[in-house]
């Protein structure tokens, strides 16, 4: 039997990977106007990494890790299910604190959850993320969701809602979490097994959950916006007012609670209908405590991951531009053949796109595969042309044709390419 792919790791194949390319050109368009660098870290990290920064009662830590030792049999690794962490661990390694005092990174890549595959929900999935360690100001939050909604509107995806929230920080917190994990308490009949578990540890997760029992029985959940300290409580009016000083829609969902435990103050999701129960197409927030808790520099940070297997699902209102060959040279003959495999070549190196015929086809076939590609031009070589050194270069898309020298061709297809 023929070897297929991995359960929930999908082949990225032609004709999408073309969707893929433009939305991570736009990310290299979008986000070094604004700054950001590419970082790129292996895919593999040490266990620990994971465990002590997206926090071991998660989801993500307790059952969908790819964790395995190595062939040593001591080392424990895990292909990374998130940036986040990677990006901290290789900016404390390096030092890159030392050489400015504020970074803004940016990746892309993949990453790896054991979860149940469903539709926008893969096992292998592609983020983009960026992260910007070094700012405390609420100016920068604003920022950088205005640079996530600049990018969506270069893209062309306008369905989305922008919902951000406050988590608190180690100063308000913990007294929210107890509030919360008494009320919790009193509920408790009502809750799903899961949650009746993590009520104690993880209590904010409670008000994610999905069962709809959960999510009746915490519909008047003491609200962590109630809870904020001073500082939180400025800091989240700032985000708030500069995000309207910058025109960046907004609502905000106080119900809101993130998967990661590294998550401080302001939180963000952008979230979508049009993808089911997966209807988060991107997320992030403030993780001040992060970099400092991994043995880095005490220094704040905040960041996003947008999944890209959900913007590509979204992509019936992307603007992807078309990748059609510029030129389909058609061949009669052996000799034909021959001279278009150079000027083929010849056209390429000027970086034209050209085409030709590798299989012998008949001339008929051929033009099929040149309307196929959707050739802008089309040229006929046979015997004739190779004795007159003169063609028909045909213009597919408006149905005419002029008698072309064949060497000026590379130079007449370089200006009708710069015209077009
Ligand atoms: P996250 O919410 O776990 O955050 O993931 C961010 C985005 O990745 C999600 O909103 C979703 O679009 C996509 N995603 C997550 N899991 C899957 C999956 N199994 N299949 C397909 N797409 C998925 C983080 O990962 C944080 N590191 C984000 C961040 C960066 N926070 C600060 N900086």
């Amino acid at each position: 039997m023929a070897i297929s792919a991995i359960k929930g790791m999908n082949d990225i194949l032609p004709g999408d990977v073309e969707t893929w390319q433009f939305l991570e050109q736009k990310v290299r368009e979008v986000f070094g106007t604004y700054g950001f660098n590419e970082i790129r870290t292996p895919v593999a990290e040490k266990t620990e990494l994971f465990c002590r920064s997206i926090g071991e009662t998660t989801d993500i830590v307790e059952k969908e890790m790819y964790t395995f030792l190595d062939k040593s049999e001591k080392n424990s690794l895990t292909l990374r299910p998130e940036g986040t962490a990677p990006v901290m661990r290789s900016f404390i390694q390096n030092r890159l604190h030392a050489l400015d005092p504020v970074n803004k990174l940016y990746y892309m890549g993949p990453m790896f959850r054991y979860e149940r595959p469903q539709k926008g929900r893969y096992r292998q999935f592609h983020q983009i993320g960026a992260e910007v360690i070094g700012v405390e100001n609420p100016m920068i939050d604003a920022q950088l969701l205005a640079m996530l909604h600049h990018y969506f509107c270069e893209i062309g995806i306008e369905a989305v809602q922008l919902q951000i929230n406050s988590l608190g920080c180690p100063a308000c917190r913990p007294a929210y979490r107890q509030v919360l994990i008494s009320y919790l308490e009193s509920r408790l009949d009502n809750l799903c097994g899961d949650c009746q578990r993590r009520y104690q540890t993880n209590p904010l997760r409670v008000l994610d959950c999905k069962v709809s029992s959960c999510k009746e029985s915490t519909t008047d959940a003491p609200s962590v916006l109630d809870h904020l300290c001073g500082e939180c409580e400025e800091h989240f009016d700032a985000v708030k007012r500069h995000l309207c000083t910058l025109d960046i829609p907004f609502v905000v969902n106080a119900r809101m609670v993130r998967g990661l435990d590294y998550y401080v103050r302001t939180t963000f999701e952008l979230v979508t209908d049009q993808l089911g129960s997966q209807n988060a197409v991107a997320a992030g927030g403030r993780y001040d405590g992060l970099v400092e808790s991994l043995d880095g520099p005490a220094l704040p940070g905040i960041g996003f991951a947008i999944g890209v297997e959900r913007l590509v699902l979204m992509k019936g209102e992307a603007k992807v531009p078309a990748r059609r060959p510029d030129l389909f040279i058609a061949t009669m003959g052996q000799e034909a053949a021959d001279k278009a495999f150079v000027l083929m070549s010849q056209l390429q190196r000027t970086g034209i796109r050209a085409e030709m015929d590798y299989q012998g086809k008949s001339l008929k076939a051929q033009m099929r595969r040149a309307n196929k590609l959707a050739a802008r031009y089309s040229l006929v070589l046979g015997e004739q042309e190779l004795q007159s050194g003169e063609a028909d270069l045909k213009d597919m898309d408006q149905s005419t044709q002029q008698k072309i020298v064949l060497s000026e061709l590379v130079d007449l297809m370089g200006k009708l390419r710069a015209s077009a």
